[in-house]
């Protein structure tokens, strides 16, 4: 399954409003179409957004590919501009936009089949890159896990947010095939639900052994299961380490800290984001209050009822065990550790195979 993907011209994506349900696949080669897919979340999770943030860039050249260079420049600001402000929280969405950004304000020279063909190259980039940091992550990941690990997780932050086998189920799908995986507690992850629909959703297809429980479960799951981590992804992870996810992560790092469990974050590096010094600094995307009022279109509360709907939270770095990323693991004190796997490079070459 290909969460999203460049493709004949188009953008090609499972729409992961529809699932489990349904698996309907969308195609666009209009951005603005795209950035409405990011804002309703058929296409969600940091770096699947950042990649289709790229395409986006992507479509907008293409469409403006028979006029002239300057006016292929003005399409890609202008699409930059309609993307930025389709979610906040994320910053691989502002990496990926500023990336598409360089390559077209500095190109030097009047072509623009070539601009054309730099922009496709840096976008497919990000994607292959991204891949390829889910595959590290997995394995150093996996790396934190012994045999029979019994994990929690909450969102998802597996195949369906990202180019690649995803970051935290990345790492719990690494381990499963190590045969180390006893059983994965999935939070229901409201409002929204990622947890129930798509996690639960991705490990079963991979016969990783899933249990599915309401966020609130969690603190006695942790008191009278065997717990042995807490595995999640990140929207964004300060320069302290700080980091933003899916609302209701904080208290589950409050809750393991209490426990004693390893509460790990793994993400890519494209999700630090070297100019945000704390966690303060982070946007908090707030959502419409019908998505606390309705489950799948139903209405739950009384009408005119007053809602606060974030939809990220940030646990602060102290509670964090270990960052995973494709450079290595930042190991708490994730605050002094972190800038050294920031600076540490891949070395991802463009392979047009990935
Ligand atoms: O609102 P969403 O579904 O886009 O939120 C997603 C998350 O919080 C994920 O945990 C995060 O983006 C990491 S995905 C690898």
């Amino acid at each position: 399954m290909e969460t999203v993907e460049w493709r004949d011209g188009n953008v090609r994506y499972i729409d992961q409003t529809k699932l489990p349900h349904e698996e309907i696949y969308r195609e666009t080669n209009d951005y603005r179409v795209l950035g409405d897919a990011i804002r309703s979340l058929q296409i969600r999770g940091a770096p699947a957004i950042g990649v289709a943030a790229g395409w986006g860039v992507l479509l907008a050249a293409a469409a403006a590919l028979p006029r002239s260079l300057s006016g292929m420049k003005q399409a890609c600001a202008e699409a930059t501009r309609v993307l930025s402000v389709t979610r906040p929280t994320a910053v691989n969405l502002f990496a990926a936009l500023e990336r598409m950004a360089v390559v077209s304000n500095t190109y030097p020279g009047s072509d623009p089949d070539e601009l054309w063909g730099l922009l496709y190259r840096e976008a497919m980039n990000i994607a292959g890159e991204d891949r390829e940091a889910c595959r590290k992550i997995g394995e150093h990941g996996a790396s934190l896990l012994g045999p029979g690990s019994v994990v929690l997780t909450h969102c998802n932050a597996g195949a369906l947010a990202t180019a690649g086998q995803g970051t935290a189920l990345g790492v719990i799908a690494t381990a499963a095939r190590q045969g180390k995986i006893d059983m994965v507690y999935v939070d229901e992850t409201r409002p929204l639900l990622q947890g129930a629909r798509l996690t639960t959703w991705e490990l079963m297809k991979q016969n990783i052994p899933t249990v599915l429980m309401t966020d609130s479960s969690a603190g006695i799951a942790m008191q009278q299961r065997a717990i042995h981590a807490v595995i999640v992804g990140a929207d964004r992870i300060a320069r302290n380490g700080d980091t933003a996810n899916k609302v209701g992560t904080y208290p589950l790092a409050v809750l393991a800290s209490r426990h004693g469990i390893p509460f790990y974050v793994a993400a890519p590096v494209s999700t630090i984001d070297p100019g945000t010094a704390t966690g303060a600094g982070i946007p908090i995307e707030e959502r419409s209050g019908s998505e606390v009022t309705h489950i799948a279109g139903h209405r739950i509360a009384p009408t005119g009822v007053s809602v606060y709907s974030p939809a990220f939270d940030i646990t602060p770095n102290e509670l964090i065990a270990a960052i995973v990323t494709e450079n290595g693991i930042a190991r708490s004190p994730v605050s002094e550790t972190l800038a050294g796997v920031l600076n540490r490079s891949i070395g991802y070459q463009n392979d047009p195979h990935h």
